[in-house]
């Protein structure tokens, strides 16, 4: 059972205090009963240097509410599985200072997916339109010896470096309203992933072909509406717009190239 986020409305403060941080939590259980309704909690946490918004999530956790649901793993900025929607904008909580917010530090779900349980959200179709864009590295040719490098330039690593960096958060697609509104839309995550293939030197020229033509695609570069939204709440800070438009300049020269 999911449900979509749906913000219910937040009750006035009631704590604050300079030894302890409000935080402010979507919860929904439906577990517990099968028309939970979603609703917010509050806890204060003892308020010490360099907290983030992961580490007070994980006091709740451990000293007010074991049943406090969420996904975390390597508290560095790399594993992306602590994405949520903290003070109105989409971050990675792990690497979001509480001192660099304002308080009560309200925290949400990923906005425009589906809540499993608290801040958890379902990540099929994330996944799913990152995995439709083949996101591996496939050339045309393999040499004969499977040890043999297959080197690539410095130059052609230094143009795709910005796009490796991707670590499959989902913060742009949920920032996204195109992706909001069209399910079948890739979203900024793939499409980047694509990029990051298609600049690669080492794929070749029919593979490459074959990823523009993907690209071509009613529901790929050409939904973006140059919104930046992805660019601005992207943590790894990806130029995802700007790899969106290069693509549609690829996309259009194949186009009048069949002319
Ligand atoms: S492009 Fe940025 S915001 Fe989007 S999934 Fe990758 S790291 Fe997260
Ligand atoms: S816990 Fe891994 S990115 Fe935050």
């Amino acid at each position: 059972m999911s449900t979509e986020h749906t913000s219910p409305e937040p009750e006035e403060s009631t704590t604050v205090s300079d030894d302890t941080v409000t935080i402010r939590v979507f919860r929904y259980q439906p577990e517990k009963e099968d028309d939970a309704e979603p609703y917010y909690e509050e806890f204060a946490v003892p308020r010490v240097d360099g907290i983030t918004v992961l580490d007070a999530l994980m006091w709740a956790r451990d000293h007010e509410d074991g049943t406090l649901t969420f996904r975390h793993s390597c508290r560095q900025g790399v594993c992306g599985s602590d994405a949520m929607f903290v003070n109105g904008r989409q971050r990675l909580c792990c690497t979001t200072q509480i001192s660099d917010l304002a308080e009560p530090v309200q925290i949400d779900p990923l906005p425009h997916q589906g809540v499993l349980k608290d801040l958890v959200v379902d990540m099929d179709h994330f996944y799913d339109q990152m995995h439709a864009v083949d996101p591996f590295f496939d050339p045309d040719e393999l040499p004969d010896d499977p040890l043999e490098e297959q080197r690539q330039s410095p130059e052609n690593r230094e143009h795709i470096k910005l796009s490796t960096r991707c670590i499959w958060c989902g913060a742009c697609m949920s920032s996204c309203n195109i992706a909001a509104g069209d399910n079948q839309y890739l979203g900024p995550a793939s499409i980047n992933k694509a990029y990051r293939f298609i600049k690669d030197e080492r794929e070749g020229e029919q593979r490459r072909d074959e990823r523009i033509e993907q690209m071509a695609d009613d529901h790929a570069v050409w939904r973006c509406q140059t919104q930046f939204s992805c660019t601005e709440v992207c943590p790894k800070d990806i130029p995802l717009t700007e790899h969106i438009q290069t693509l549609k300049r690829d996309a259009a020269k194949r186009d009048l190239s069949l002319w």
